[in-house]
């Protein structure tokens, strides 16, 4: 009986004793082993919670450019992201429609779907872009357009220089320069957008009353190839071309190759609109164009007006940016505010 007694007891202890042991082998375990790895993982967690908390709480904007092998684009798309990089609170989501407008309507179809905050877009065309834009506007989500423009006023903000006075501007040097009189090849931006129509209303405009003729326009589309296989039409077909008025400095410059090949360039002066310091104003500098017009991307403009849209201020619809001309006898100086 008593040996029957002393082993229960003794099976017992052994379970009481495991019992304890498991326990405080898990709690030590916990405590300085996994245990502190775990406290860290937790406090990991905890961390990225809390990281995670801003950009929950921050702003997501998506942007359509629509393209980007241009230097001018790749300068506004960098401008952007050097602006949006300063707050913390902004997420970017960068879309690149390669010049191709129906890949840049389904990128702002994306973009609502996606339900970012705000859209920033460069359009390619006007026309074509007007109803996504219109849906996104629809779907609650501001719209910021860039540069070139949709049709009509359903976006939140525009932000642009003033592309027929740009025009304009180029049209008096032109007349000023050529004394009122000499033959002209004027190079198109791609007429179904903005930039395009202005720039080339507000240089007929400057023409009127002068007795310039245009002997040659093209549409080359913004782009250096066209100008060039453009001017080269050009170039055959007309012994005296006094000046190339072409609506972006990749079309001057394409044009002047075209006018170097055949031996011409020296006769001829060229004129661009964009002025990027490493591009235009550049040329400028080195003797290839006579004049450029600066075309600023309103990049930072962008994220300053979005910004405004996330803290509730009403913004001014329309945002117009300044324009300096640069000639060989002011781009040391910076260039000169055109009025
Ligand atoms: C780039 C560009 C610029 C021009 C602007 C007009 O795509 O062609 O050179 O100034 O677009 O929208």
């Amino acid at each position: 009986m008593l040996a029957r007694t002393s082993y229960l007891m003794m099976v017992v202890l052994a379970l009481v004793s495991l019992v304890c042991w498991a326990g405080c082998g898990k709690s030590s375990s916990n405590s300085s082993g996994n245990g502190g790895e775990q406290d860290a993982g937790a406090a990991d967690t905890g961390k990225a919670a809390g990281e995670a908390t801003p950009a929950a709480e921050g702003f997501t904007i998506g942007m359509s450019q629509c393209n980007l092998g241009e230097p001018w684009r790749v300068q506004m798309n960098a401008d952007v992201k050097k602006a949006a990089e300063a707050h913390d609170e902004i997420t970017m989501v960068f879309k690149d429609a390669q010049n191709d407008t129906l890949k840049q309507r389904a990128h702002v179809e994306e973009f609502v779907i996606a339900e970012v905050d705000l859209i920033i877009i460069s359009p390619k065309e006007a026309q074509p872009l007007t109803d996504p834009v219109a849906q996104a506007m629809a779907a609650g989500i501001p719209v910021i357009v860039l540069d070139r423009r949709v049709v009509g006023d359903d976006y939140t903000c525009f932000i642009g220089a003033d592309n027929t006075k740009i025009g304009k501007a180029a049209g008096d040097w032109i007349v000023e320069t050529l004394g009122g009189k000499g033959k002209v090849v004027e190079l198109k931006g791609l007429m179904t957008s903005t930039p395009g129509q202005d720039r080339h209303t507000g240089f007929r405009e400057a023409l009127e009353g002068s007795e310039i003729e245009i002997v040659f326009e093209a549409d080359m589309k913004w782009l250096e190839p066209n100008a060039r296989k453009e001017m080269e039409s050009a170039l055959a077909r007309f012994e005296d071309i006094d000046v190339v008025y072409a609506h972006n400095d990749p079309g001057a410059h394409g044009a002047y190759m075209a006018a170097q090949a055949a031996g011409r360039e020296k006769g001829i002066l060229f004129v661009g609109i964009d002025a990027l310091p490493h591009e235009g104003v550049s040329y400028v500098q080195e003797g290839i164009l006579a004049s450029t017009f600066q075309y600023p991307t309103g990049g930072a403009d962008a994220i300053e007006v979005a910004l405004k849209i996330f803290a509730g201020e009403t913004v001014t619809k329309e945002i117009t940016l300044g324009s300096r001309v640069f000639t060989a006898a002011n781009v040391d100086a910076g260039g000169e505010a055109i009025e």
